[in-house]
């Protein structure tokens, strides 16, 4: 379970504003948590909510030290601060950078790949926001031939308990007798996403690692390792959120309703 804490500690946590700040901006009515407004002090929230502040510019306390890295996550390895469990997790990973950092969304247990660890709030705010649409490409691998006739549904959208998922591109690399790997690129970030698009199909995901969000990639980055991203890149990302929010891009299976 991610740790909890008041709304006002995590807020000045991620670097979006001081705390006192934070109590005045949720007395005014101005901050939303996962797109609700909240309107009480106190609310319990983790780091992995999503903190957005509303119509408002809010100058970021020690903006200057905000630092974000791209992580090749390793598998067994838990995308949050804390684990009751004792468990590895990402911020183990990041220990030596002496920073108060925290994952940008997450990566399942046992998937491996792209995931970034910043202290930036309004970066994670962005990367996270349902409206971002950025591309997450993932590599899939079973121990199993597939039915590549299937995939042709990730095109379209795939009903989940949850929903449909937006259209999605796919592209089979090999698919033999006893192995098949499949890259595939979705444009949200909803929890399991991929492996249960793919037990939707019928197939159970054998491994899975994610290979790049947006134009970040960890192909030259070492499992566990990790590589800090420069200012220019973390402007990059956040004007690619900032303009898919901007066109609104609504979702092609949502159009036709
Ligand atoms: N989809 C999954 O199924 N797992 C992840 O970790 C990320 C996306």
């Amino acid at each position: 379970m991610e740790e909890k804490m008041r709304l006002q500690k995590a807020m000045a946590q991620k670097g979006i504003c001081s705390r006192r700040k934070a109590e005045e901006l949720i007395s005014q009515g101005k901050v939303k948590v996962n797109g609700v407004l909240i309107k009480e002090q106190g609310v319990q929230v983790s780091l992995l909510d999503n903190i957005e502040v509303v119509g408002i510019e809010v100058s970021p306390q020690e903006s200057n030290e905000f630092v974000t890295f791209l992580l090749n996550k390793p598998n067994g390895v838990i995308s949050s601060a804390k684990d009751d469990r004792g468990r590895t997790t990402v911020c183990d990973l990041l220990k030596k950078e002496n920073k108060r950092l925290y994952p940008v969304g997450r990566l399942d247990y046992n998937t491996s790949g792209a995931l970034l660890m910043t202290n930036d709030g309004e970066l994670s705010n962005l990367v996270t926001h349902p409206s971002s649409h950025l591309d997450k490409t993932y590599i899939a691998t079973f121990p199993f031939k597939i039915d590549e006739s299937l995939l042709e549904l990730f095109t379209k959208g795939i009903l989940l308990e949850d929903g449909m998922t937006e259209p999605a591109e796919y592209k089979v690399i090999l698919n033999t007798n006893i192995k098949s790997i499949v890259k595939v690129t979705i444009h949200e970030g909803r929890n399991r996403q991929v492996r249960r698009m793919f037990l939707a199909l019928g197939y159970k995901v054998k491994a899975l690692h994610r290979e790049s969000i947006g134009f970040l990639d960890v192909k030259n980055i070492e499992r566990g390792t990790y590589i800090k991203l420069s200012d220019e890149e973390v402007e990059r990302i956040k004007n690619i959120c900032k303009a898919n929010k901007a066109k609104n891009v609504i979702p092609s299976y949502k159009k036709n309703k």
